[in-house]
């Protein structure tokens, strides 16, 4: 049934009809549009707009095609306009007459404001829950590698050492931001746009801040016109949910060269890794490369809402119904990405010794033998130089700085003593990084148990 019709002469073309719905994705929140239409009624009802008795009809209505609709026993029409047309066309073929009271003092411009918003809050929590998994799983992994020595890079070239607990905080970092910007999307949005009609409110006495409470916001919107054309909440979650996969697309970059022939710093578990039709060897990081992949089509949704938006005068346009299925593409995208990135790190087994070796060559402890110098008086300048020349020398004879005699050591600087070795071995070079958010273990411990607080609140 169509909820319109009565000032039209002619039939709606069949591509118009079809080009025009929704209900081919909006039917995805039906239960937030019953809850919605549920909270409504209630109000109605206790302001008088509705008789006691029709409001228990048509609440008792919803409830039975909501039951009806989650046991499959009722199933959406896909041939109805949108989901609120397939609602309250059901109601009124199942409570008969008044049914049609349920519109009441709404526009489907509020509703759809309402339902969108309703389910939208619902996947920041889901996305809030995943983050903390995935934040909890970083957590095991830097415990268990405080003392996991490896290559601290930069442009992807060996240059201090660091730890894989270390490495694997600055990620808990990232993650711990973007969970606290769903906690900002999420307060920052939770206010009820029901009640705002089609643009400018309504003449019946609504309680607005009655079904507000009811659907667990905190407040009403305050202006009509901006809670039903207002898709900031979204644009914001896209934005968020575009950096959780920078994130995730970076550390799943990081994995993929890990797990190269070359590197080999970490083994994917099988039940994370493919296969290849044809080379009988290979073990594959697809799900590292699909996520990274995956990026893309997140950014893309965000893109695309804000270019759907920069155009629209108030209020209401129907450009703004676009904002539904790229944003599900999204939100999807997004959660199963973090599911699975955060199994395949669970289950992944790091080569500490692999890592070890890495960090002992490739100079790694250059500047720490440039501060040695400097501890002894030499100014940075003149011991960086003085370093230079002796890596230049270990790239002659193939050998790392630790492997050098203290005589050749002496014979580019005299202020070389016995103590060098000391100075730049592996150990002293991580351990003595004490700074606040520098890789010494003892710090880490530190910040570890921060970060366990964090999570426990
Ligand atoms: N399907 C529409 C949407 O998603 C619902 C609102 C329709 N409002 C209207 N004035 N045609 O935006």
């Amino acid at each position: 049934m169509k909820l319109w019709g009565g000032r039209f002469r002619g039939e709606t073309d069949d591509l118009v009809f079809q080009f025009n719905a929704s209900i081919g994705f909006d039917q995805r929140f039906y239960r937030q549009d019953i809850e919605g239409s549920l909270a409504h009624v209630a109000m109605l009802a206790k302001q008088g707009i509705l008789s006691k008795e029709d409001g228990d009809a048509i609440t008792a209505g919803l409830k039975g095609i909501l039951a009806d609709l989650e046991s499959g026993a009722l199933s959406i029409d896909p041939t109805s306009e949108d989901i609120h047309s397939f609602v309250e066309s059901t109601l009124i073929e199942r409570i008969g007459e008044v049914g049609k009271r349920l519109h009441t003092g709404r526009s489907r411009n509020d509703q759809v404001a309402l339902d969108m918003r309703l389910y939208t809050r619902e996947q920041v929590l889901t996305t809030q829950e995943k983050l903390k998994e995935l934040l909890h799983t970083l957590l095991k992994v830097m415990e268990e590698n405080l003392d996991t020595y490896m290559p601290g890079f930069t442009h992807l070239q060996k240059a201090q050492p660091v730890t894989l607990a270390h490495h694997v905080g600055a990620y808990f970092e990232m993650f711990l931001r973007d969970l606290s910007r769903c906690e900002d999307i999420y307060k920052r949005m939770n206010y009820c746009p029901l009640g705002a009609g089609a643009l400018a409110g309504t003449t019946y006495p609504l309680d607005r801040f009655y079904t507000a409470g009811l659907l667990s916001f905190d407040g009403p919107t305050r202006n009509s016109m901006d809670s039903v054309s207002d898709r900031d909440y979204l644009i914001e979650f896209l934005a968020a949910l575009s950096t959780i996969m920078m994130h995730l697309s970076r550390f799943s970059e990081e994995i993929i060269i890990w797990n190269t022939n070359e590197y080999r710093f970490v083994e994917i578990a099988d039940a994370y890794s493919t296969g290849s039709s044809i080379m009988p060897q290979k073990k594959n990081p697809d799900i590292a490369e699909l996520v990274r992949g995956k990026t893309g089509r997140v950014y893309g949704a965000l893109m695309s809402l804000l270019t759907t938006m920069k155009g629209l005068p108030l209020a209401y346009n129907k450009d703004m119904q676009e904002d539904k299925e790229l944003s599900f593409d999204a939100m999807d995208t997004a959660l199963s990405c973090l599911t699975l990135f955060t199994g395949m790190i669970a289950t992944m087994r790091f080569r500490k010794d692999v890592m070890r070796k890495s960090a002992t060559g490739g100079f790694t402890n250059a500047t720490d033998a440039a501060d040695y110098l400097v501890g002894k008086g030499v100014p940075f300048r003149d011991a960086h130089g003085i370093v230079g020349q002796l890596v230049l020398l270990c790239i002659d004879k193939g050998c790392a700085l630790d492997d050098l005699s203290l005589a050749e050591f002496k014979a580019v600087c005299p202020v070389f003593d016995e103590d060098i070795y000391a100075a730049i071995s592996l150990e002293t070079c991580v351990e003595k990084r004490l700074t606040y958010g520098a890789p010494g273990p003892e710090r880490m411990r530190e910040v570890i148990a921060e970060y366990k607080k964090i999570l426990q609140s």
